[in-house]
């Protein structure tokens, strides 16, 4: 299961990076506008500074919803470095922009995906990933994690290549769900991914180790 960063801060990106175990990155104009981020070369120099930090996929959003305009963005935007992948959401523009950005090789994220039925139409499209926002889901009464394993299902029976990227994870608990229901990918914040380091008995085992080995190298 490879782990994207979701998040356009470069700081928490380096973070994730250091600790060894980051295959890409994923954005969308909320987490731009966090970081304070607007204009299109600010945007576009902003990708290329996560390019140059992460050697893997990193998701750039489109910001039109029609046809025409996301077909120009995507293709703008793919220019712009190889590892970048082109989001698109899930509206009936965007399937038919996803089919012709995948026509012309250029990797996509269909995003904004709340149901089996959507996935299915972002695999027939030829999305190279879909995005479930399994948090989201989760706050409104209804099993995000549930959806991802539905989806891996189907992918699975039917060999659909878009890979599942498990998107809006909230909490580290949720990646381990992810993980066990097939989720091809999972992106999340660092908190989530720093959280799996954590175990008491890891930090007492260690804490005894260490005095057993000092008590001894005291009596030398
Ligand atoms: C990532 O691709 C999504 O845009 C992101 O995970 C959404 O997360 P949120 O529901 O926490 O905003």
């Amino acid at each position: 299961m490879k782990f994207f960063i979701d998040t356009a801060n470069l700081d928490q990106i380096r973070e994730a990076h250091d600790l060894g175990i980051l295959d890409g990155v994923t954005t969308n104009p909320s987490l731009m506008a966090k970081e304070g981020i607007s204009g299109e070369d600010n945007i576009n120099r902003h990708y290329l500074e996560i390019c140059r930090i992460v050697d893997g996929d990193v998701s750039a959003e489109v910001i039109s919803t029609d046809y025409e305009g996301m077909i120009r963005e995507g293709e703008k935007l793919a220019g712009l470095h190889p590892n970048i992948v082109v989001k698109i959401p899930m509206i009936r523009d965007g399937v038919k922009a996803i089919r012709h950005l995948n026509s012309k090789g250029i990797k996509t994220n269909c995003t904004l995906v709340f149901s089996a039925g959507q996935a299915i139409l972002a695999a027939k499209a030829g999305a190279t990933y879909v995005s479930p926002f399994i948090g989201r889901l989760d706050d409104v009464s209804t099993d995000g994690v549930e959806l991802i394993a539905q989806i891996a299902e189907i992918y699975s029976t039917y060999n659909f290549q878009t890979q599942v990227l498990a998107a809006s994870i909230r909490h580290t608990m949720h990646i381990v769900q992810c993980a066990e229901v097939g989720a091809d990918v999972v992106t999340c914040p660092l908190e989530p991914i720093l959280g799996l380091l954590k175990h008491p008995l890891t930090d007492i085992g260690l804490a005894r180790f260490l005095a057993d080995h000092n008590k001894l190298s005291d009596n030398k």
